[in-house]
């Protein structure tokens, strides 16, 4: 018997099919319920809405498990790095050796920005803030690529795909540099993925730099574990923009825009500000732990909660090792770090975030790491950025790909005034 799902709706009674994905997970399909019965369903924010039937990330909240196609997200961060984890995600297999060669050389090959996109740098103020920059000159990429933003041609996307993954590092290492006033350190194509972006960071044309490989690795885990969330904020936006086939730019663009927020990707960042506030403030992690509790004060803790980890955050799992091992190496005493670790037991113990079920998640520790390479702060929400544009990338190429895509389009239930008589504007 076919799976079905009853609706009582009054005496009438509809029943709806049941979708089940590979893991089991259920879902009541309710595409046609307008169209036979008048109502649609409401769910503000999406709490409860699959939007789409997707093979890239598999995540269970209530176990803390995350996968990318299949693979524990422990198992690929021990195994891969970055461009073999986003060569995995967006082709949907790990590569052979000749294929991850050939991705890594293709990257490599693509990491130059147009000459004339410097000059757009010139013309954003000095303390503009680098995920702006970052969405705006990858918006700008469609002005200087006009020969491949069909989304139906393999060929097309595949180079701009290239473009992407090579130059976003560039762009947001040259953003950094005009913050500061520093000249643009150019890509060199004889360094990896990692080693690249950090040169492109730090290094200055007067003084030899260089590259600290703790920091190599502990940035590549960080890539790797923000690298797929399935229909988080930022994917969704991703996805919702290249639905009407706008091009892989403007869609990633819009992405960055989403990611930018506290509640999202911007939460490192904001979560690194909390601690210092806590610092400048005495260090009484308590007061800000009944701040955040008090339902009056609309103070929360950055750095806890997630809408579908309800366990642990299994990404804050893997970066707190780096983080301890990290600090206990460089023997770095961060205070900012000492605050994050009372802050951490404190909100562990407390009834309120038990009951909540609010743990530390993954930009609690991030931006500890962060800190630790030398990331100034407001590029912290980039590196996240650059970090989640394979699984933006997979989760848009997946849409193109699906038979039943279709441009999206929410319905909504009309609270407004019914119809009135218009006022003229003297009589107003
Ligand atoms: N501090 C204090 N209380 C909190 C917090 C927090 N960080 N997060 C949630 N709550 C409370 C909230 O007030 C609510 O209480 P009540 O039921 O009494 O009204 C309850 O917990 C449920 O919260 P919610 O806002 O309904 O949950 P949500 O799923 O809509 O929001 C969240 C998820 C991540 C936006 C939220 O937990 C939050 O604002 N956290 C801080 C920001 C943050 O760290 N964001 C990064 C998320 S991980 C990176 C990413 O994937 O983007």
């Amino acid at each position: 018997m076919e799976d079905v799902a009853t609706l009582k709706i009054g005496d009438r009674e509809e029943t709806l099919p049941v979708v089940t994905g590979t893991e089991n997970e259920r879902a009541v399909d309710v595409s046609k319920l307008r169209s036979e019965t008048g109502m649609i369903t409401l769910d503000e924010g999406y709490v409860n809405t699959g939007a789409v039937a997707s093979s890239i990330t598999y995540l269970d909240g209530e176990q803390g498990i995350l996968r990318y196609r299949g693979y524990p997200i422990e198992e690929v961060a021990a195994n891969c790095d970055f461009i073999e984890t986003s060569y995995l995600l967006i082709y949907g297999e790990l590569p052979t050796a000749e294929q991850l060669e050939n991705f890594r050389h293709s990257l490599r090959r693509h990491t130059l920005l147009h000459e004339d996109m410097r000059s757009f740098y010139n013309g954003f103020p000095r303390d503009a803030h680098p995920m702006a920059i970052l969405s705006s000159v990858v918006s700008a990429l469609s002005t200087f690529y006009q020969d491949s933003l069909n989304p139906g041609d393999p060929e097309q996307v595949e180079i701009s795909i290239q473009r992407l993954m090579a130059k976003l590092p560039t762009i947001a290492a040259f953003s950094y540099k005009k913050s500061i006033g520093q000249p643009f350190h150019y890509p060199r194509n004889d360094l990896a993925y990692c080693e690249n972006f950090l040169q492109m960071m730090f290094a200055v044309p007067t003084e030899p730099y260089e590259i600290d490989p703790d920091f190599v690795e502990a940035l590549n885990l960080l890539l790797i574990v923000h690298a797929d969330h399935e229909q988080n904020c930022s994917t969704s936006t991703v996805r919702m923009v290249g639905s009407s086939n706008a091009n892989i730019f403007a869609s990633i663009a819009a992405g960055i825009g989403a990611l930018w927020g506290p509640l999202h990707g911007g939460a490192n960042q904001a979560c690194v500000e909390m601690l210092e506030r806590i610092l400048a403030d005495g260090g009484d992690v308590d007061k800000y732990v009944d701040m955040a509790k008090d339902k009056d004060n609309p103070f929360r803790l950055m750095g806890f909660g997630h809408r579908v980890y309800k366990n642990h955050d299994p990404r804050a799992k893997l970066i707190r090792v780096t983080c301890d091992r990290l600090l206990e190496k460089m023997e770095r005493n961060d205070p900012i770090f000492d605050i994050a670790k009372k802050l951490e037991e404190v909100a562990l113990q407390d009834p309120y975030f038990i009951e909540k079920k609010l743990y530390p998640n993954v930009d609690f520790y991030s931006g500890v790491i962060y800190r630790a390479i030398g990331i100034p702060i407001q590029m912290f929400t980039v590196l996240f950025a650059m970090g989640r544009l394979p699984g933006w990338i997979a989760h848009w190429k997946e849409m193109h790909a699906s038979p039943s895509k279709r441009i999206c389009r929410p319905r909504q239930v009309y609270m407004g005034p019914t119809e009135r008589q218009f006022v003229p504007l003297d009589q107003r």
